[in-house]
């Protein structure tokens, strides 16, 4: 049965109420990427670094999922064949609203890494400055998440899954930042149908088979209706 691979940006959690990054008053608006999203800004001012991350903790701990991720979990489980979420984003919305094994290529905000020795932890609400490490007692700590300079997690796995799609979908991203915004090619490249479900074309648009434009909340569930109709 036909293999769905799904990668999401920011855009599916706007309507959740938080900020995406490149949009209008979005977080690059409000922030420098080199001060906050950086392994330099983290060693310049991990302060800084560690207040970004607390208050992102602790808005996404306060929203909920939308119809947009509700509909993927839904695909997720009626689909009869395999469907495979990587998201770029860092909240759990997509877990929240029921979806399965989510790969987090660019990390979670749920979660901490020590610097030094590699150990995984649940990050506590607010992180502090020089916190220590359970594992290496070193003050190693910083929050779980992928910087700008670094590599992204699960490259392989996500690669072997689009080397095997039959149908990619790009949702609310701006398709800005790479490796993600390669994986169209990288899916058409092995035969599968592409498409693009976004507020607005992105400027990579013409690269995808189809589009639908839109509110996530409103052409993802759409979509997902069309998908399962055969199926339900
Ligand atoms: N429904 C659908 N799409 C939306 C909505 C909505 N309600 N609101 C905004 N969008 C679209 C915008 O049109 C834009 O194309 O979501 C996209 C968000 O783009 P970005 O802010 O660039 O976010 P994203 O593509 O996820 O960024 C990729 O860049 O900053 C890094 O690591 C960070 O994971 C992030 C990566």
């Amino acid at each position: 049965m036909e293999k769905i691979v799904i990668l999401t940006g920011a855009g599916i959690s706007a309507e959740s109420g938080l900020s995406t990054f490149r949009d209008e008053g979005g977080l690059w608006a409000q922030h420098r990427i080199e001060d906050v999203a950086t392994p330099e800004g983290f060693a310049r001012d991990p302060a800084l670094v560690q207040g970004f991350y607390n208050a992102r903790r602790v808005q996404a701990s306060k929203v909920q999922p939308n119809a947009a991720h509700e509909a993927l979990a839904r695909l997720q489980r009626d689909w009869p064949g395999d469907v495979v979420i990587v998201t770029q984003n860092v909240d759990s919305l997509h877990e929240a609203g029921g979806a399965k094994d989510v790969i987090h290529m660019h990390g979670t905000l749920a979660g901490a890494l020590c610097s030094a020795c590699g150990h995984r932890w649940t990050a506590p609400p607010e992180m502090a400055v020089g916190e220590s490490c359970p594992a290496c007692a070193r003050p190693t700590a910083r929050p779980d998440v992928v910087w700008f300079g670094e590599m992204p997690y699960f490259m392989d796995e996500i690669y072997d899954h689009l080397a095997s799609a039959s149908l990619f979908a790009a949702i609310g991203t701006s398709g800005q930042v790479y490796p993600a915004a390669a994986f169209v090619h990288e899916a058409q490249a092995a035969g599968a149908r592409t498409i693009e479900i976004n507020l607005e074309p992105s400027p990579g648009t013409s690269g995808f088979d189809e589009r639908l434009v839109g509110k996530a909340t409103q052409t993802v569930p759409r979509w997902v209706g069309h998908l399962l109709a055969p199926h339900t």
